[in-house]
């Protein structure tokens, strides 16, 4: 299983030079004899992926070309956030919607969570050069995101197929919604022409049966992302 998925980390630091996420074909290894290819629940993860060379990434994460298909006003427009609220951006990665979140008109407090050392530091750097003051970057664990408060939204952008055991995950973190409290999911279609190699693209009724499980009822979909599903989730 290591070689496996260093064999896939290898592929994807191949693919660093090509655009956001770019796609890579499955490799022997990576066409997932060891994970199959379920009908209804996806196969389990992609959380050998690194991302530690965060300088690197933020030249693809931050990419201003990003913003034309990620249409992240548009998307934080669709969360309706109110002043007050607190929202976990799980996967922050450089902070492309955390940074974008704290300076929303809602203005929330923003844990801006991620698994990577270097990317909490390049996170706890950004947030100081731009004096992003309601941003507080948080070390996660792969299990388990050490939220320090309970959230309105869970924000989790191209993050979801990384998360290991992810019914477990999401069975844990209905503890850190605060009552109402929402989960957004935003990952890659299969049909996307960037993201993670396809078998780690899930559909809606495959995330969906995953949250069911975690206790979570779909509340809303919408679709005007060309790239991703955008799928907003409630406690049941
Ligand atoms: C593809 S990047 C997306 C970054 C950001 N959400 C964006 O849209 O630009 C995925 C990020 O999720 C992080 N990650 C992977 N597994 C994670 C986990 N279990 N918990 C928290 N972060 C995780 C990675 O370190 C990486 O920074």
């Amino acid at each position: 299983m290591v070689t496996v998925c260093r064999v896939i980390a290898l592929g994807a630091a191949l693919a660093a030079s090509a655009p956001l996420l770019a796609a890579q074909p499955p490799t022997a290894a990576g066409s997932h004899g060891q994970h199959g290819a379920p009908a209804a629940q996806p196969p389990a993860d992609h959380h050998a992926h690194r991302f530690d060379n965060a300088a690197e990434l933020a030249k693809r994460f931050d990419d201003p070309a990003r913003d034309a298909w990620q249409l992240p006003g548009r998307v934080i427009e669709t969360l309706a956030l109110r002043p007050g609220q607190a929202v976990a951006d799980i996967g922050a990665g450089t902070g492309y919607f955390s940074a974008r979140l704290a300076s929303s008109a809602a203005a929330p407090t923003v844990y801006a969570v991620d698994v990577e050392a270097a990317m909490v530091d390049h996170l706890t750097a950004r947030v100081k050069r731009e004096g992003l003051t309601t941003v507080t970057p948080v070390l996660a664990a792969a299990d388990r995101p050490n939220l320090p408060a309970p959230v309105d939204l869970v924000l989790v952008v191209d993050t979801y197929h990384h998360i290991p055991n992810r019914v477990a995950y999401f069975t844990a973190l209905k503890a850190s919604l605060r009552p109402g409290g929402r989960l957004a999911i935003i990952d890659f279609r299969k049909d996307s022409p960037e993201g993670p190699p396809v078998q780690y693209r899930f559909t809606p009724e495959q995330i969906g049966a995953e949250l069911a499980q975690a206790g979570f009822a779909l509340a809303a979909t919408h679709d005007f992302l060309p790239r991703q599903h955008f799928l907003i989730y409630r406690v049941q």
